[in-house]
């Protein structure tokens, strides 16, 4: 008798795994808020010192969204990759997350701020200086009009990554007016057919695609 009361008094004292993951999921939460906030500071200096005097086809992605769209895509050993990974926010959210976790950036400035701040988070993401699109890729859409919108030129940046696209299996991508459907199509041509394409639009919030296809 005394022996189950002292069992029972102990059992109910210790958290259970529920418990655990509650409170790991609360404070990865307080982690990704901090991040957040420190997102929208560096994207507001950006905003300031850059954007006010040139064109630069950096704007923040709703990173609080972003972190909601994310979390059912967790799983173990899952790589992340983010298209156009600007101060880093989104790559090390999904590190954050427990996704094995890489951005790709044409700006070498910007993606000198994101070492930084992968840095002060403790975070193993990883970032490269080149362009997401694969050395070859043309962008034919039926329409006729090739132009690639505000998206650069560079090197393609996945021989440095160490990874094709085909190994990743989420990606993230925030398009500008009229960019998304070579997104689709570059995912459709160089990407798993299983994999999660992410897409922050402007007006919808973030959908997530697969096989070229809205997953409701
Ligand atoms: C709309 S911003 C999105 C930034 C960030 N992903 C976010 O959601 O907050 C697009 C980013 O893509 C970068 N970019 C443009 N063309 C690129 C290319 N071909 N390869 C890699 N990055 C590119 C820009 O410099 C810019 O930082």
């Amino acid at each position: 008798m005394t022996m189950m009361n002292s069992n029972a008094a102990s059992a109910s004292a210790r958290p259970g795994s529920d418990d655990v993951l509650r409170e790991a999921d609360a404070a990865l939460r307080r982690r990704l808020v901090r991040l957040c906030a420190e997102g929208w500071a560096l994207w507001d200096r950006f905003d300031e010192e850059v954007r006010a005097h040139r064109f630069h086809p950096f704007v923040a992605a709703d990173y609080e969204a972003v972190v909601n769209a994310l979390m059912p895509h967790r799983g173990p050993g899952l790589r992340f990759l983010e298209w156009g990974a600007a101060t880093g926010v989104i790559t090390i959210i999904a590190d954050l997350m427990g996704f094995d976790a890489y951005g790709i950036e044409l700006d070498p400035d910007l993606v000198a701020t994101a070492r930084d701040l992968a840095r002060r988070y403790d975070s193993r993401a990883q970032f490269v200086v080149g362009s997401f699109l694969p050395t070859g890729y043309e962008w034919r859409p039926s329409h006729g009009d090739g132009r690639t919108g505000t998206l650069g030129a560079g090197a393609s940046g996945y021989r440095e990554l160490g990874h094709s696209l085909d190994d990743f299996d989420v990606v993230f991508g925030y398009p500008w007016d009229g960019e998304c459907d070579l997104m689709l199509d570059l995912m459709n041509r160089y990407g798993r057919a299983d994999a999660t394409l992410l897409v922050n639009h402007v007006t919808d919030g973030v959908l997530a695609y697969r096989g070229g296809r809205v997953r409701r």
